[in-house]
């Protein structure tokens, strides 16, 4: 089989992007292609616009939406470690080792040895000028043929570029001509049009409220927002998208929030955005973490996740800081005496942009001037839930409740 492989930021996915993926396909050089949304860009490293996880999922359910054939869309760079040198992910994935699930699924025998593969990494006609350049080129050529495209009328310097290729790194390259607009990713999110973005994409876009005043973090220090892209390639390990992108989503508002109220927006953005990474661990696991940093104060399944959390983050990811432990620990529950910071997550927690489980805009609108109130409100709608449901509301909410003057 002849694969192509289309590394990239796609920050946002564009229709150029799509109008490459198409172009490739039909150049009859490749059978399918293997989409790899960046994890760590030697070129774009931490400054991307969203962290790893969005990038990827976003690509995903574009490709999904728009029902792309033989486009498979890959994580294989969440298990590098360090810079994801394209010579690194293509060692990785043409060694007989890696499974490719696109291939498996499809049941295609993995292994070059059972079945023999050939891989293209496609690019742009652009870069092919630059690619002697690039990090370990010839060790590049050894795993795959370089598959190129060019705009019909602009393929003046391509011929140049190959020759040198050829004459110095003795690599196979190969040229298709590449249908379709030219766009570019940051243009779209300065600019704010949005027209050669697919409608799944700006679906997710919107769902997800990104490109917007909130994931620019202004006031995040760069340490901040590296550990934020860290966090996310950590958890992805441990959540699937939908909830690992919501635990995301609340880090975003907690920073933002945060800013309205006073508080630290680092520490917002770590406590919001890690406060779920426990939910998806064995039951078991969860109890004995939660233990370990709430003792017996937590024991229902639905609530452990919070402090089990809290030792998640602080054996695993070395997290010492205590505001930080906390407002994990008590997102779900609240308590009395609650921190600004533990008010902001747990309220971030139940109304960030995807969140759609009742009209939660009354919320939404009092969380940009009204903090305690919009607790309240929050609170509120919980007590009605649980009232319902016919379950005791945990003592800590009840004395945060008190706190509020709910009771
Ligand atoms: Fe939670
Ligand atoms: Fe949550």
């Amino acid at each position: 089989m002849k694969i192509g492989v289309y590394g990239g930021s796609f920050d946002p996915v564009h229709n150029g992007h799509i109008a490459m993926i198409r172009s490739a396909l039909k150049s009859g050089f490749i059978d399918c292609v293997i989409v790899i949304p960046s994890v760590r860009n030697s070129f774009k490293l931490y400054t991307n616009k969203l962290p790893p996880p969005y990038r990827f999922y976003m690509m995903k359910e574009t490709v999904e939406g728009m029902g792309l054939k033989n486009v498979f869309v890959s994580d294989i760079e969440y298990g590098i470690d360090g810079v994801s040198y394209t010579s690194v992910v293509l060692a990785k994935l043409t060694s007989d080792e890696y499974i490719i699930p696109f291939l498996t699924d499809n049941g295609i025998k993995r292994k070059k040895a059972e079945e023999h593969h050939e891989f293209f990494w496609i690019m742009g006609s652009d870069t092919l000028g630059t690619f002697e350049n690039w990090y370990k080129p010839g060790e590049i050529l050894n795993y795959a043929s370089l598959l190129a495209a060019v705009r019909p009328g602009d393929d003046t310097d391509v011929e140049k570029a190959k020759a040198s290729i050829k004459k110095n790194l003795g690599g196979k390259v190969e040229i298709f001509r590449l249908d379709g607009i030219e766009c570019s990713s940051s243009q779209i999110t300065s600019s704010g049009d949005y027209s050669q973005v697919p409608e799944p994409t700006l679906e997710f876009i919107k769902r997800h409220a990104l490109y917007t005043e909130n994931t620019k973090l202004e006031g995040v220090s760069d340490e901040a927002r590296k550990q934020f892209f860290e966090a996310a390639v950590w958890m992805y390990r441990y959540l699937g998208g939908k909830r690992l992108l919501h635990t995301l989503n609340v880090g975003y508002l907690s920073a933002h929030l945060a800013g309205l109220y006073g508080c630290d927006k680092d520490k917002a953005l770590i406590a919001g955005a890690l406060h779920d990474c426990a939910k998806e661990l064995p039951i078991e696991q969860q109890l004995e973490m939660a233990k370990r940093y709430s003792g017996d104060l937590f024991t229902e399944k639905k609530i452990i996740h919070s402090s089990a959390g809290a030792t998640f983050v602080k054996e695993d990811l070395g997290i010492e800081d205590k505001d930080i432990l906390d407002a994990i620990c008590y997102h779900t529950t609240g308590r009395g005496n609650m921190t600004v910071l533990e008010k902001i997550v747990y309220l971030a927690d139940k109304i960030e942009p995807a969140r759609n489980y009742m009209d939660l805009g009354p919320i939404r609108e009092t969380a940009e001037h009204d903090l305690d109130e919009a607790v309240r409100m929050t609170a509120d709608a919980v007590r009605n839930k649980f009232k319902s449901q016919g379950r005791e509301m945990h003592p800590v909410t009840i004395q945060m409740m008190k706190d509020l003057g709910m009771i």
